[in-house]
């Protein structure tokens, strides 16, 4: 097991009717902003609830964050906290609302222009941040139990990812039976999601790190057993809850302690989402399975390991075995709905190739082992046609 420090100072306030638990979670004397997005939280009413919740606050509202929320329309909200001095932002939607919020709560106090906080991705650039909280409407992600965010920039077209231990939540409200209004694909985008983050912290090589191993495989278990259900019967509690937590526990920092991290279906994805707006999920589904086969020797024990104890597959060679493992993984992707090749999306070769040529052109070298550099991104990414 390798060296590591762990901290998550984040508190979760799980179950249904939390949110009446709101007012006490914020300082009183706070001038708070409320984020959202769309409008879901509208419908559904969950917008009415937190404001019952948030009565005798000063409040100021701030929604329209988009999903992969964008750096132009942060900004004002970024503008409004600086001219109201907000002290506390509350972040109620999906992983795009609460990764918005991060943003908001680091460029308020940013010297400078805050895109470069995003681009460099180094914590040290953020030196201050406005406090915050959410209320989580999206089992996905993980951003309500990490430090972390997303942004893209619509000018550039460039999606990076930030952080800060400044920008964990101070809480976070998680209540299963606000998942129930989500549309299928969001729900089916999200099982993917969290799968992903289990495979980037788990599939690498073996550092003897056994309980991380068995955390990632039961995490994994878990959404491949109730992953079809949460699909077709979206008012079980029990499923929702389930899914809720596997999300969580899949990217707050405790799978990843002493173990390689990778990533790189993760990095290529968000190119492929900056490029042609494919939601989040989606693109993990269509990368892994070819990244997956590329770098089958160098990852060829943990695949043995998955292959046995997430797929209990156990007779046939290495390579058949490793082969299955991968197959039934893209064919889970599949049961849920999504289309996991670029054709099926109306994306070919050509469409591609810029995405080639800015690996090449920032000469990343991504994966647990630094081993993909421009090329094979080509190859997995050809193979995913
Ligand atoms: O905007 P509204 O109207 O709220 O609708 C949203 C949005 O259209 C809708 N939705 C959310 N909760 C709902 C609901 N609709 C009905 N009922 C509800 N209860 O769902 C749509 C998608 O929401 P979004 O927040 O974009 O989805 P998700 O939670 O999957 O977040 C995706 C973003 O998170 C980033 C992704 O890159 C992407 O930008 N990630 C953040 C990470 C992190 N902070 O740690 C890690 C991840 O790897 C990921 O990269
Ligand atoms: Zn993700």
């Amino acid at each position: 097991m390798e060296n590591f420090d762990f901290v998550n100072p984040v508190r979760i306030l799980f179950g249904k009717g939390k949110i009446a638990e709101l007012g006490n979670e914020i300082p009183k004397d706070a001038t708070v902003m409320m984020t959202y997005g769309g409008g879901s939280i509208k419908c559904n009413g969950i917008y009415d609830q937190v404001m019952a919740n948030l009565k005798g606050f000063n409040v100021l509202e701030f929604g329209g964050i988009e999903p992969n929320p964008k750096y132009e329309t942060l900004m004002k909200a970024v503008e409004l906290c600086r001219r109201h001095r907000v002290n506390f932002l509350l972040a109620v939607g999906g992983g795009s609302v609460l990764d918005g919020a991060k943003f908001i709560a680091a460029a308020t106090h940013y010297e400078g222009d805050p895109w470069q906080m995003v681009v460099c991705g180094r914590a040290e650039a953020i030196e201050k941040a406005i406090p915050l909280g959410a209320v989580l409407t999206l089992a996905a992600t993980g951003s309500e139990m990490n430090s972390g965010g997303v942004i893209s920039r619509l000018s550039t077209q460039e999606k990076y990812a930030f952080g800060s231990p400044l920008l964990f939540p101070r809480f976070s409200i998680l209540d299963p039976t606000y998942t129930y209004s989500l549309p299928a694909k969001q729900v089916a985008n999200g099982i993917v999601d969290a799968f992903v983050h289990v495979t980037e912290q788990y599939l690498t090589y073996p550092t003897q790190s056994l309980v991380q191993d068995r955390w990632a495989e039961g995490i994994l278990q878990t959404l491949i057993e109730i992953g079809p259900q949460a699909m077709s019967e979206p008012e079980n509690y029990d499923v929702r809850a389930n899914l809720m937590w596997s999300c969580t526990m899949a990217l707050n920092g405790i799978i990843a302690v002493g173990v390689p991290t990778d990533w790189a279906t993760h990095l290529i994805g968000h190119e492929l989402t900056a490029l042609f707006g494919l939601a989040h999920g989606v693109t993990l589904a269509i990368v892994l399975p070819r990244l997956l086969m590329e770098t089958r020797s160098e990852k060829k024990l943990k695949l043995l390991q998955y292959a046995t104890r997430v797929w209990g597959i156990s007779g046939g060679s290495e390579d058949n075995r490793i082969g299955q493992a991968i197959e039934l993984t893209e064919n889970f992707f599949r049961e849920l709905g999504i289309k996991t090749r670029f054709s099926e999306h109306g994306i070919g070769e050509e469409q591609l190739l810029p995405i080639v040529q800015r690996f090449a052109s920032r000469r990343w070298k991504i994966g647990e082992n630094r081993s993909l550099d421009a090329e094979k991104i080509r190859k997995i990414l050809i193979q995913s046609i």
